[in-house]
């Protein structure tokens, strides 16, 4: 989604801020701009539609020494992607870069006759708001800003400049991240610290309902309220070699390639092979507590969600007396359900800034119910409003697509799962066997990888000539179905939809021919012949089909199969998701898409 950037300091603000924006533009983004201001308070404004190349060419001949600027990335929500409705937006002597929405743009609007309106954006009419109370800087720039979010309904994070204050830069924050890097000399501003790694160590992370006025060597925090706000300095963990691509085509190789550290770091500490138990410190639950759970709410959305469904597969497997509903946020944040006593809600995202599941965890707070937070992003808004959490460590995840997240989500739910399953008393020999698989599973998913990564890649260009993809899978295989469906969809653009095995019939059966593939997820197990007995039905119907299997004597006349060689029975599907996830990338590469930055999505959804 959108991202904004902000310098103020003794070094060149353009290249800050295009270095910024660079780095985030793994959110998704239809156009860019930025402002800077010399100490004169001469603007130069240079906005352009597309990529930030397009901005950088217009930069060419526009190269300025300024001192100050903000920057920004927009991903359209009010007017189409346009040159004029990228920010900064201007009004009188400020300008201003906003993410969110501005709910009551219209009617704010209506009162700002002065203002020649030149965008479509809710955005510029903030701009025009500020404006209205700064009366062209005979009142301190914070005070207008804060007069005017006063007014504002929805979601922002914003960054406002005047020319009659060249060396500050207000911020704010209601909804949409924003973090403060203190430099020596030196403040930059963010919406991501991704954007900040390598030029300062030291963060400062912006509350809701927080307004910080930001000088080359200050910061200066307070609520809209006035109230002055003591800053937290927190240590940025992120690394320059976790957001550039070393040595990989695409962040989404490098990312699905690199599972086997990422869950080494979720699983630090937290795994006791020997003794076949788990433990977990962040979500602060005491075993009483743990013991006492009842019902588990699982809320996420896209890959979150799924990470949720499969987890809640295998916790129900092993956790007596509990019932798990996993939950899509968007649905959920609207429904009237009744939460039992003694339930506990795991909020599960990435990026930890997702406004549907932030709603969610809002609402479920509400209630006086536990929530525990799955997050990746360190600092973020659900990490910090949750009651406890768990993060996942699996380092900045940078292409749109989420792979090492969803893996190292499933596992760290699993061992929730199992913390509650151990209070309730649940004996060490059902566990142990889940313990040890864990344990070994980044082994096996290296071992996976380096053997299937060249088979999936020459079976791409085959696959990638059908139309629709028909994801197939029972119990744990069938949420891991409905993940590979979705990232093969969101990233090369074939229609593909997941059914459970058993669902064939009533209905998704009448589709196959010629212009579908069909993918077989088979683990061993108990209702491995079951599947098999529903694939016959594909088959027999002339199904073009790839089977992906732990069964050594699978032996059906498919298409193609991929045999794994695991030792993981029980995360079976987990590991078959790993070939889902390499069939997605060399089937998007084959086809020549943008593979981390897919049309039309972002990569932190912090808009309804
Ligand atoms: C798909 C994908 C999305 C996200 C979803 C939730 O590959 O990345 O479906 O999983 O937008 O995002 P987070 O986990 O950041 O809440």
């Amino acid at each position: 989604m959108c991202g904004i950037v902000g310098y103020v300091g003794d070094k060149n603000a353009q290249d800050f801020l295009i270095s910024g924006l660079k780095r985030l533009e793994y959110r998704g983004y239809d156009s860019a701009g930025i402002v800077t201001l010399a100490e004169d308070g001469v603007a130069t404004l240079l906005r352009a539609k597309g990529k930030i190349t397009n901005l950088e060419e217009k930069l060419a001949h526009a190269r300025r020494e300024d001192r100050i600027g903000i920057g920004h990335t927009r991903w359209a929500t009010h007017g189409e992607p346009s040159e004029t409705n990228a920010h900064p937006h201007q009004a009188g002597p400020i300008y201003l870069v906003h993410n969110g929405i501005i709910e009551n743009y219209k009617e704010l609007k209506q009162q700002l006759k002065e203002h020649e309106f030149k965008s479509e954006t809710d955005s510029e009419v903030l701009a025009a708001l500020i404006d209205s109370f700064y009366k062209d800087g005979a009142h301190p720039l914070v005070n207008a800003v804060v007069q005017a979010l006063k007014l504002v309904k929805g979601t922002y994070g914003i960054a406002v400049v005047s020319v009659k204050q060249p060396d500050e830069i207000v911020v704010a924050r209601s909804g949409s991240p924003l973090v403060i890097g203190v430099g020596h000399g030196e403040t930059m501003i963010a919406s991501d610290a991704s954007a900040l790694v390598g030029h300062t160590k030291q963060a400062i992370y912006l509350n809701d309902g927080e307004v910080a006025t930001v000088k080359s060597d200050s910061v200066e925090i307070k609520t809209l309220k006035a109230e002055p706000v003591s800053a937290k300095v927190e240590e940025i963990e992120t690394n320059l070699s976790a957001i550039q691509k070393g040595g990989y085509d695409h962040f989404l190789l490098k990312e699905i390639m690199e599972q086997p550290e990422s869950l080494i770091e979720t699983l630090r500490g937290r795994v006791n092979e020997r003794e076949g138990t788990v433990r977990l410190g962040g979500p602060g639950l005491s075993e009483a507590q743990l013991r006492k759970i009842k019902h588990l709410i699982i809320v996420g959305c896209g890959t979150a969600y799924h990470a949720g469904l499969l987890a809640s597969y295998y916790i129900e497997k092993f956790t007596p007396e509990i019932t798990i509903e996993p939950v899509v946020a968007s649905e959920y944040r609207y429904r009237q359900v009744y939460i039992p006593k003694d339930s506990v809600a795991l909020i599960v995202s990435q990026s930890g800034e997702t406004a549907d599941t932030l709603a969610c965890l809002r609402e479920i707070k509400k209630q006086g119910v536990t929530t525990i937070g799955i997050v990746n992003a360190i600092g973020s808004t659900i990490a910090r409003e949750v009651d406890g959490g768990t993060y996942v460590h699996v380092g900045p995840e940078i292409s749109v697509a989420s792979t090492k997240a969803f893996t190292s989500q499933v596992v760290a739910m699993v061992i929730f799962g199992l913390t509650i399953a151990q209070a309730k008393g649940v004996r060490t020999s059902i566990l142990r066997p889940y313990v040890k698989e864990i344990a070994h599973l980044p082994e096996t998913i290296r071992k996976t990888l380096e053997s299937v990564k060249d088979s999936v890649n020459g079976l791409a260009g085959k696959y990638a000539a059908y139309e629709h993809g028909i994801y197939l899978g029972r119990d744990t295989a069938y949420p891991t179905a409905m993940e590979g469906a979705l990232k093969l969809k969101e990233i090369s653009y074939v229609d593909a939809n997941a059914y459970a095995f058993g669902e064939l019939k009533h209905g998704p059966l009448a589709l196959i021919d010629d212009r579908f593939f069909e993918i077989a997820l088979l683990p061993k197990g108990e209702l491995y012949d079951k599947a098999i007995s529903n694939l016959q039905e594909v088959l027999a119907r002339g199904g073009h089909v790839l089977a992906i299997t732990n069964e050594e004597s699978f032996d059906l006349p498919v298409d193609d199969v991929i045999r794994l060689d695991v030792d993981a029975e029980l995360f079976a599907p987990l590991i078959m998701n790993l070939v889902l996830q390499l069939l997605a990338y060399y089937v998007t590469v084959a086809k020549g898409y943008d593979v981390d930055q897919p049309r039309n999505l972002a990569k932190s959804v912090t808009v309804e």
